[in-house]
């Protein structure tokens, strides 16, 4: 069954946008444009959002869900990692507020074919951008042992990751991997059937490890943060919402690492490296869904919201 599209933590990131008329946002991950649509509302008639995506399909859906605001929006497909660049090549001056809701979204889980999803049949594919060359596919049945076991453990934080790794490798001497559903049968033959009982799908982390190695998630979150607090003006605020600790800790350590200041030696009497601070830190402790958002929307559990602004 699809589910519909419900934007998570929406009301906290109009608000710490801090959102007036004619603000400048960029929105790095349009997804379905449910935080893009009510942030134009409240920017409108003068305000301007430029939207980004990696994957065609969303820009294609974001066009239609924002027809009404066409005066006031860019659509661009690309990767924020490339903001710099996008927004050098469209003259943008300093912006308002940039937003990043990092992972997958919803149509891009319900759509089978894309193959990001344990629950549907479908070949190992897993990119958001489609032109892209590597896909899971490519991963699963290329990588070697020691690269899967290494990629498993890191980003899925599976500690069966060895064993899946070698139940893997095993496979494809005897045939390519090439379905979801093989490899969430190889991965439930992998993890002991007493471990299997607990901690949700047993294919769950394995395919958020291979979907971040595939789409490069972790490299492009770092270079697209730091890009869009070069862009802020003073007082601009940066929101990001991540749903999963890994991309917590890259949005944690580069907030805390703008919002330093002096880094001399403690033996120093005055400060000589001159170091203030870039940003300061508006969220002390991340922002997380209500319990009511949580039942309402089940894709918001485990997010958690940042937000530094531009000193
Ligand atoms: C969680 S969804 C965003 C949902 C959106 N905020 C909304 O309200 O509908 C994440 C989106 O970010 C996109 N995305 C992920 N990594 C990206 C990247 N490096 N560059 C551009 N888009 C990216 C995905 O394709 C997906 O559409």
């Amino acid at each position: 069954m699809k589910q519909e599209h419900i934007p998570v933590l929406l009301a906290e990131v109009v608000k710490y946008l801090n959102l007036k008329k004619g603000s400048v946002i960029i929105d790095c991950t349009l997804g379905g444009a449910g935080h893009a649509k009510a942030i134009l509302r409240a920017i409108k008639p003068s305000g301007f959002l430029l939207g980004i995506d990696q994957d065609e399909m969303a820009i294609n859906r974001a066009k239609k869900e924002l027809s009404s605001f066409s005066q006031q929006i860019k659509l661009v497909k690309d990767s924020f990692t490339n903001l710099d660049e996008i927004l050098m090549r469209d003259g943008f001056q300093k912006v308002d507020g940039v937003l990043f809701d990092l992972g997958v979204s919803s149509f891009q889980f319900d759509f089978p074919e894309r193959g990001f999803s344990y629950r549907f049949d479908a070949p190992l594919d897993m990119r958001m951008d489609t032109s892209q060359k590597l896909t899971a596919c490519d991963v699963v049945n290329t990588y070697s042992k020691d690269e899967l076991t290494s990629l498993i453990s890191q980003y899925g934080e599976e500690k069966w990751a060895s064993r899946i790794a070698s139940f893997v490798v095993e496979t494809r001497r005897r045939r390519m991997i090439q379905t979801t559903f093989e490899l969430v049968d190889i991965i439930k033959e992998a993890i002991p059937a007493s471990a299997r009982r607990k901690g949700g799908h047993p294919a769950k982390r394995t395919f958020q490890a291979i979907r971040i190695e595939v789409n490069g998630e972790l490299d492009s979150l770092e270079k697209g943060l730091r890009s869009a607090i070069r862009w802020l003006k003073t007082g601009g605020r940066l929101v990001v919402i991540s749903y999963q600790s890994l991309e917590d800790r890259i949005v944690k350590n580069i907030f805390k690492d703008y919002s330093k200041g002096c880094i001399c030696p403690p033996e120093m009497p005055i400060c000589v490296c001159g170091r203030k601070p870039i940003t300061k830190i508006l969220t002390k402790k991340p922002i997380k869904p209500s319990e009511g958002e949580k039942e309402r929307n089940p894709r918001s559990k485990s997010a958690k919201l940042r937000v530094a602004e531009k000193s």
